[in-house]
């Protein structure tokens, strides 16, 4: 059973994040442990902002288990690593367990690092179908449907039966880490954080299963939980201009 996406419309890019992170403090305040995969981009740029600013003291943050969706192929101290885009505007800010934190190791040969990061996610989470099952996977989209770091013509990365494999940027050849869409859709909860009207027109199609749909990965997320509500689209209301009402 497909899970029908609920979609949340927020004003701006602000009020979208803003919207997200309450909904976030909602989500891991009923949870003892919660598991998350995070996204590089944007939007989780502002999320994180707002958690650091507004949520410092109201999270609990020794619950809270932080993975990432993906990686560039870069060190930790690079400019385009999304570790640390993350350790700047968060995890350096709330009081966080070191050892919660999940980094990939960009700067490792990617081949054993996409083996070493499947084998600790096997060890680290729950697993369901013996497959790692994260509480939630946070995703951005690209203007050309990717998520995560699969991309439009590499969709062997979305049904691949490992855990994590080595994509590639098709523009700039640059190598990334990326879960692989089976353990992105083995997640409970799966959340897309998108904004700005460069994306309506791939938002709408993959929402309305029209156009091209069907070469954007970001259209295979569907979570096998199978549950209302497993799968949501946080939009600024740019993002959603193309959607029917
Ligand atoms: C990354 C991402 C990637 C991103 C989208 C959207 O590492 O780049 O994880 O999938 O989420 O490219 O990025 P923006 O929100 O910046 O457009």
């Amino acid at each position: 059973m497909e899970p029908v996406p609920e979609i949340l419309i927020f004003d701006d890019p602000y009020s979208l994040a803003a919207g997200f992170a309450e909904w976030f403090h909602d989500f891991t305040s009923e949870k003892s442990i919660v598991n998350v995969a995070l996204s590089g981009g944007s939007t989780p740029k502002l999320f994180f902002e707002i958690l650091s600013k507004q949520y410092s003291h109201k999270i609990d943050w020794s619950k809270i288990h932080f993975f990432w969706g993906d990686e560039r192929c870069v060190p930790p101290d690079h400019e385009e690593s999304n570790f640390l885009m993350t350790r700047q505007n968060l995890l350096d800010r709330v009081n966080i367990p070191a050892h919660h934190i999940y980094r990939i190791h960009g700067e490792s040969s990617p081949k054993a690092e996409a083996e070493r990061y499947g084998d600790l996610m096997k060890h680290l989470l729950p697993q369901t179908g013996n497959f790692p099952a994260f509480d939630l996977v946070i995703l951005g989209l690209g203007t050309d449907g990717h998520t995560a770091s699969i991309f439009p013509g590499q969709m062997h990365l979305l049904k691949s039966d490992r855990f994590c494999e080595v994509a590639r940027h098709p523009e700039s050849g640059q190598q990334r880490i990326t879960l692989t869409g089976t353990v992105i859709n083995n997640a409970t909860n799966i959340c897309f954080l998108v904004a700005g009207d460069g994306k309506s027109e791939v938002v709408a199609e993959i929402l309305n299963n029209t156009g091209n749909w069907e070469k954007y990965p970001a259209a295979y997320v569907q979570p096998n939980a199978g549950v209302p509500g497993s799968l949501r689209w946080f939009l600024d209301r740019a993002a959603a201009g193309g959607l029917r009402e």
